[in-house]
């Protein structure tokens, strides 16, 4: 095997450029660049996901399903950047574990699609097959863009490079600061029951700090600056081989993929002899992989010792990803699976409960959306099947966005319905949480994680809790 090897295997949902020569040029050029990241920052998560695997962190990667190059602004990064640092001091207040942080953010553009073409209606009702849209470093939206052009790839490293150096700089100058959590971004928050429960995290944080340093334990002082500051990773699919491959760099330790701290397996691009599943298994990133309904449970076995023969802790996140009606009947099974080979311990349970719910509109069948309740549904069964398995759900995997006021899922303690959905709904991929949708999940999820830390041996009464919580409290305030 070398980084090269997977270019021996059949590439599912490979781009044909026009041009070969056009390619190499953009090739060699991207082969010149500097990673985005480094070595030693993928060696810091991979530590720290060996402690996700122990049960001694809990992950949360969330963003974009499809960033765009327009999204690289101010605005947009800042808004994902605070939800996620909201979510995550939810769930550390919940689970008094620290919480894992990476973005779908910083490169997430290529996107797999089930068809070659599709049909479009032009202005004059003239009906036109055009390729179909693959992301913004492959083809544009508009309908003159659609021949696949390397220059994208280029502009997807800037993109890519802009985003991460402004996320950067904006965690170093000290927004992340524990010491400081009212001024984090909550105003715009509707839900009286959301008000008061981050009030009440913020209130207890600031009462601990307040604590510790009267009694002479200042955890501001600069040998514990951790509290002054936050890690937060970069990911995205791993579907442009050509693009991953010439930003992997060979170093003494094996070879690294600087495009992201790391990247996943997409479940359209992870068949067992293909060029994707090689050449993730030649990389020494921290990886994750989709587990769709079409996997069965030797797949799975399999996969995990073809990408992680070493049995390395924390090296494989399975994301999974089902949807709401069958998680019972297929989870459980690829519990016990892994739980019968040395994998056991040594991999990630992650759930993304977005993918396998994602429906067509009642109102307008030609726009997608999902429904909270299912989202909620497939997170929770999902914690309630680790429970009852004797495993762990070590993460969570969403796909959200921070811009204010979006409308692209139905319900949620916002109420959106689908009559709301025409109002602000702006991806065009699949639809998001919006900011308030994304914090209900945290909350749940982290009064959940909170019984399971006080000893409950079955969360489900937590869950009844949970739901109830949020789902009463909001109507006697709405
Ligand atoms: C995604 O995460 O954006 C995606 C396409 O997911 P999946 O491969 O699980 O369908
Ligand atoms: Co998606």
């Amino acid at each position: 095997m070398s980084k090269e090897s997977w270019r021996e295997k059949r590439i599912e949902q490979d781009v044909q450029y026009p041009d070969d020569a056009h390619l190499k040029r953009v090739l060699d050029q991207l082969g010149t660049l500097p990673g985005l990241v480094t070595p030693f920052e993928i060696d810091r998560l991979r530590n720290q996901m060996a402690e996700v695997a122990d049960g001694n962190a809990f992950l949360l990667q969330c963003g974009d399903c499809a960033e765009l190059f327009s999204y690289c602004n101010p605005q947009q990064i800042e808004a994902k950047l605070k939800l996620t640092l909201l979510m995550s001091l939810i769930l550390i207040h919940g689970a008094r574990l620290p919480v894992v942080r990476i973005g779908r953010m910083g490169g997430q553009y290529a996107k797999p699609r089930s068809k070659p073409t599709e049909v479009v209606e032009l202005p004059n009702g003239e009906k036109r097959t055009v390729l179909s849209f693959r992301g913004d470093n492959v083809n544009g939206l508009g309908l003159d863009e659609r021949v696949p052009n390397p220059d994208r790839l280029l502009s997807a490293y800037f993109h890519s490079t802009a985003t991460l150096n402004y996320v950067r700089s904006w965690i170093s100058s000290g927004y992340a600061d524990l010491h400081a959590p009212h001024a984090w971004s909550f105003h715009h928050v509707q839900s009286e029951y959301l008000q008061r429960e981050f009030s009440r995290i913020t209130d207890s944080i600031v009462d601990t700090l307040d604590f510790m340093k009267t009694v002479g334990a200042d955890p501001s002082s600069d040998a514990n600056h951790v509290l002054n500051t936050v890690d937060y990773f970069i990911s995205h699919e791993g579907l442009m081989l050509e693009y991953e491959s010439k930003l992997t760099r060979e170093t003494e330790k094996g070879a690294y993929d600087l495009s992201a701290h790391t990247i996943w397996l997409g479940d359209r691009t992870r068949q067992l002899d293909g060029a994707h599943i090689e050449f993730f298994r030649s990389i020494r990133n921290p990886i994750g992989i989709k587990v769709g309904p079409s996997m069965s449970a030797k797949q799975l076995i399999d996969t995990l010792e073809i990408v992680n023969p070493d049995y390395e802790k924390g090296r494989v996140t399975l994301i999974s990803r089902y949807g709401a009606q069958k998680i019972d009947d297929l989870l459980p099974e690829h519990i016990r699976a892994v739980q019968a080979t040395k994998h056991n311990g040594k991999v990630i349970w992650c759930c993304d409960p977005m993918h396998g719910n994602t429906v067509s509109s009642p109102l307008n069948p030609s726009v997608k959306t999902r429904i909270f309740a299912d989202i909620v549904k497939e997170l929770t069964s999902s914690l309630r099947i680790h429970s009852a398995e004797n495993s762990r759900l070590g993460g969570v995997h969403l796909e959200l966005t921070g811009d204010e006021g979006v409308t692209e899922c139905i319900g949620g303690s916002m109420q959106l319905s689908d009559e709301d959905l025409s109002r602000n709904y702006l991806t065009y991929c699949d639809p998001r949480l919006n900011y308030e949708q994304s914090l209900d999940i945290a909350f749940i999820l982290s009064e959940v994680l909170r019984a399971q830390r006080k000893g409950a041996a079955d969360v489900s009464d937590a869950i009844v809790n949970a739901l109830a919580h949020s789902i009463d409290e909001d109507s006697d305030s709405s």
